[in-house]
């Protein structure tokens, strides 16, 4: 009898390890057995990516949602920082050219204050991939659904946006909303890989998105802002709106340039960025506004 009784126990506890097993017992478990993170930010930002095609043949920046990118940066952490691009398992490899190898550093200079506003972060001028703003603040207003982990700012240029947004609404009547403003290094590596995946090459995706260290986003002083009409998207639609027009003519009143303006793509290394903005504090802003410059230009002046 006793002996039966084990069988039977053993039984049991054979059909409950089956299922264990199995993933039926645990939703959870199940999913997070099949879930590379990873991936699964990859194929949901090329699916995003793909929607914004559609609206609009230029599509510009490639941009993350929230969970996903932290998610994938994550998994990055533990993979550790070297852990590289080409280990995430891409069907492309993907060369970027990593800050940090000799070959990145060739004929950049390396920013040397890069906390200072009117700082030139270009293809020529780099940050150290390790640089993070020591006073990151989120502003009091961010478009809706965009992703969480970009929307710091340095505290002054967030106190400058929030007068902008503020201004545009009770002058014009219209909401323009930050988007996208600090990005770090690791978030910027996979944002640009994205867009080399999606536009073919890293010539292409590098003319209108910045390789890791080069980013404006990286100083906390750059602010992608858009405008519901175009879903909040950061691309070439919105500069056909009344709000992009409104920036244009007014983001100097609060301390912000557009920094890659149409016709100097020679001098900034970039396409026509309507939406994107940076803080370069007041005095300037409007220098740069009424002589119609870029910073590279302002700056050789100086
Ligand atoms: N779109 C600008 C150049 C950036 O990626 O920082
Ligand atoms: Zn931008």
């Amino acid at each position: 009898m006793k002996k039966l009784t084990f069988l039977f126990i053993l039984l049991i506890a054979a059909v409950f390890i089956f299922f264990y097993a199995s993933g039926r017992f645990s939703p959870g478990t199940q999913a997070q057995q099949t879930a590379d993170p990873v991936e699964e930010f990859r194929e949901d930002d090329f699916q995003t990516e793909e929607d914004r095609l559609e609206e609009s043949d230029s599509s510009e920046e490639s941009t993350t949602d929230s969970e996903e990118a932290e998610t994938a940066l994550d998994e990055r952490d533990q993979q550790g920082p070297d852990s590289g691009l080409e280990d995430e398992g891409s069907e492309t490899e993907i060369e970027v050219p990593i800050p940090g190898t000799e070959e990145y550093y060739k004929g950049v200079t390396v920013v040397d204050k890069p906390d200072h506003l009117t700082v030139l972060v270009n293809k020529k001028n780099v940050l150290k991939s390790d640089y993070e703003p020591s006073d990151l603040v989120k502003p009091e207003v961010f478009a809706p659904g965009r992703s969480e982990i970009e929307m710091f700012m340095r505290e002054e240029a967030a106190e400058a946006v929030l007068e902008l947004v503020n201004t545009a609404e009770e002058e014009e009547n219209l909401e323009i909303l930050p988007a996208s403003a600090y990005r770090s290094y690791d978030l910027q590596t996979i944002i640009f890989k994205n867009n080399v995946s999606r536009k073919g090459s890293v010539e292409k995706a590098n003319e209108t998105s910045a390789l890791p260290g080069q980013s404006e986003h990286q100083t906390g002083l750059a602010v992608d802002m858009s405008c519901s009409s175009v879903g909040y998207q950061i691309n070439s639609s919105f500069g056909d709106t009344e709000e992009a027009e409104w920036l244009a003519d007014n983001a100097h009143r609060f301390g912000f340039i557009i920094r890659y303006p149409e016709g100097k793509t020679k001098i900034t290394g970039y396409n026509y960025e309507p939406w994107h903005l940076r803080y370069v504090g007041k005095d300037t802003a409007k220098s740069i506004y009424e002589e119609g410059l870029t910073l590279e230009e302002y700056l050789e002046k100086q």
